[in-house]
């Protein structure tokens, strides 16, 4: 079941929004005890990779969607370091609406490239980077008439606040730290609001701080600036003025949290940390908080035995060049026995 029909009761639907249905949602919450045995914490990841297009985004993706076709819209658009992209061009595959994506030129991975133009929507690199992109899809969504579905949509915020709803069904209560990577400020909002929601309604007793990490090169909500140049190998949070930027910091504030950068360096190294000691290949954005998190623990800052749970936004298939650089490489051998022994050691190594 989708997400449309699973959370029907709490979204803004109407009899007469259409059904959209990539069965988007219910993503794994993945214990880490490897992981979480080194921080000393008690470690979840949520692991949005599982979504159909391989991200969170489907799940503010599907009700934008539903509700465009629902006010009759003729074309989506929008502008992405590279997953909006690839789940607005899914759900505009999926329900026969046009799809114009601006993307940076040069600048998204090639997992995120590849889906956009397979799913067949019209692909535009832009000669500047994600924040100008995004500007200039807001003036042609006006002057077309076109549904904007960036994170402006109101309509994606609450869609993605499924997924905080999910970490509470799974858990029956919330954790103690939410650790998200921060981009467009869009997510972390969207599940504060989630968990909120979830306290109103009596369904936890507490809401978690929210830790929002962003990266070193790309880290406006944590210098208090807009960052007129973002550079970072998380290419999906290469932004430097977040539209969300109000409603995150409001989120980080009432939930008693923090926003926290974190080096590209460190990003890199947790993600080989999370698949190496976790069995989870997640994206480098995606990779931020748990980078976060050891450095909070270097710094001693990283309370015992708190259970955390770690939004692991998007698959790390999606980026392959940059796990390949830091991933090491095959061991080539002839096709013998003989050969194919000498690099095998009789107990194993790790
Ligand atoms: N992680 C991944 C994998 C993302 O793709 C994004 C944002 C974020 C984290 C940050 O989320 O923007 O809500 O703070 N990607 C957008 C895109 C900008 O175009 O795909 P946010």
């Amino acid at each position: 079941m989708g997400l449309l029909a699973r959370y029907a009761p709490l979204l803004p639907l109407t009899a007469s929004t259409p059904s959209v249905n990539l069965e988007e949602g219910n993503t794994p919450l993945i214990r880490l005890p490897r992981v979480g045995e080194q921080l000393e914490i008690d470690l979840w990841g949520k692991f949005e990779g599982c979504n159909p297009s391989g991200s969170f985004k489907d799940r503010g993706m599907v009700l934008a969607v539903a509700k465009a076709l629902e006010d009759g819209a003729r074309a989506l658009i929008c502008a992405s370091t590279g997953n909006t992209s690839a789940s607005a061009a899914a759900y505009a595959a999926a329900t026969g609406l046009p799809c114009y994506v601006l993307l940076p030129a040069g600048r998204v991975a090639l997992g995120k490239l590849a889906q956009a133009l397979i799913y067949g929507a019209t692909v535009v690199a832009v000669r500047g980077n994600f924040d100008r992109a995004l500007e200039l899809a807001r003036e042609a969504a006006k002057e077309r008439g076109f549904a904007m579905v960036n994170s402006v949509n109101p309509y994606r915020l609450v869609g993605q606040r499924t997924g905080a709803w999910e970490v509470c069904d799974a858990l029956s209560a919330a954790p103690d730290w939410h650790a998200i990577p921060v981009g467009n400020a869009g997510n972390v909002s969207a599940c504060w609001a989630g968990y909120t929601e979830y306290r109103r309604l009596g369904k936890i007793p507490k809401t978690p701080r929210m830790m929002g990490f962003q990266a070193a090169g790309a880290a406006p909500l944590v210098t208090g600036r807009p960052c007129p140049d973002p550079e970072t190998v998380a290419t999906a949070i290469r932004i430097g003025n977040p539209v969300s930027a109000d409603l995150a910091r409001a989120a980080i504030t009432e939930s008693g949290g923090e926003f926290n950068s974190v080096t590209d360096e460190e990003i890199l190294s947790a993600q080989r940390l999370l698949a190496s000691f976790g069995g989870v290949f997640a994206e480098p954005a995606s990779c931020a908080p748990l980078a976060g998190l050891v450095k909070l623990k270097r710094l001693g800052r990283l309370p015992r035995d708190i259970r955390v749970v770690m939004v692991l936004t998007g698959n790390g298939l999606k980026d392959p060049d940059t796990a390949m650089k830091q991933a090491g490489r095959p061991i080539e051998v002839g096709d013998t026995l003989k050969e194919l022994l000498s690099v095998l050691r009789p107990g194993g190594v790790r």
